[in-house]
């Protein structure tokens, strides 16, 4: 975070799942989930400015059909009566791509709206807020390493690795989150207990490793590339990949950012955008979910 002449610039974090598992559907037509969030080394810029109604706009050449900060401000003007904020988003996480770029750009905004107007909101209403934008929103509240249960506002946060790297990649084609949803079937589901056990590996600080998607068997019968990205990340990696959310970026666990680089390389000659980042501890502002 920096501020300028009341520029507030921030930079939002992407996130990994870890390990995201699905326990079942709820009533309410939301899947019931059990997942390990970790906030990465790759993020979105964003600037916000007091301004008298709000503004948005998106640097670049970049189309946002559900413009996830425009509203999150829109949310905080109704819920706070703010009087509006001026901002723009340097889009550098990928779009539709299972890293939070658009939940973490939305947690931003309210956390910079908190900021802006010095509101004394407390967690819970801002958690409230975060959810009726996005599954994934709340978690960025917290940042760092977590727990996240329920639809995705239920979060405990967990010790923060030492020292975590991931290998990432991208094949390049957008994924719907809702479509890989409603293709789930109850063979699908699972107890929870791999990402419980993950959980508990980092809270005693074991080294890095990853759990399981229940999201990936259903995104790579949908989307056959992606199964070829992964078997490729795991023959330059030599270990496991996962896919993080609905996809379609996957990733694996490196021992550092040298070893890291060189598959970069190799997984860029495939024409994949790639990535090495590390494990983060913090949400992008100060947020009255962590103290
Ligand atoms: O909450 P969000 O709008 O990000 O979710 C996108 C879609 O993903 C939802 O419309 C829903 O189909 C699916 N979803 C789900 N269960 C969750 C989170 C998301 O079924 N816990």
């Amino acid at each position: 975070m920096s501020a300028t002449s009341d520029v507030l610039t921030v930079h939002a974090p992407a996130k990994l799942n870890l390990s995201l598992e699905v326990l079942g559907k709820r009533p309410d037509g939301y899947h019931e989930l059990v997942s390990v969030m970790q906030t990465v080394s790759l993020y979105d810029t964003l600037n916000f400015q007091p301004h008298a109604c709000i503004q948005t706009t998106t640097l670049g050449e970049v189309n946002l059909p559900n413009d996830l900060v425009d509203r999150a401000l829109t949310l905080a003007q109704e819920w706070w009566h703010i009087p509006g904020v001026r901002s723009t988003l340097q889009k550098i996480i990928p779009v539709a791509a299972g890293l939070g770029g658009g939940s973490s750009d939305a947690a931003a905004a309210l956390l910079a709206t908190r900021h802006l107007f010095a509101l004394s909101t407390p967690c819970t209403e801002f958690i409230e807020a975060a959810a009726a934008l996005g599954s994934d929103v709340p978690f960025f509240l917290f940042a760092g390493t977590a727990l996240v249960e329920g639809r995705g506002e239920r979060i405990t946060p967990i010790r923060h690795p030492d020292s975590a790297w991931y290998l990432l990649v991208n094949p390049g084609f957008p994924i719907s989150t809702a479509d890989v949803f409603s293709a789930l079937e109850p063979e699908d589901w699972s107890s929870g207990h791999v990402t419980h056990s993950l959980a508990s590996a980092v809270i005693i600080g074991e080294e890095p490793r990853l759990g399981v998607n229940s999201l990936q068997p259903v995104a790579t019968r949908l989307y056959p590339d992606l199964a070829r990205c992964i078997r490729r990340l795991e023959d330059v990696s030599g270990a496991p990949a996962l896919l993080s959310g609905s996809g379609p970026t996957v990733f694996t666990v490196v021992s550092g950012p040298d070893v890291g680089n060189q598959g970069r390389s190799r997984m860029e000659r495939y024409g994949y955008w790639s990535r090495v980042v590390t494990a983060v501890p913090s949400p992008a502002l100060p947020s009255p979910c962590r103290s």
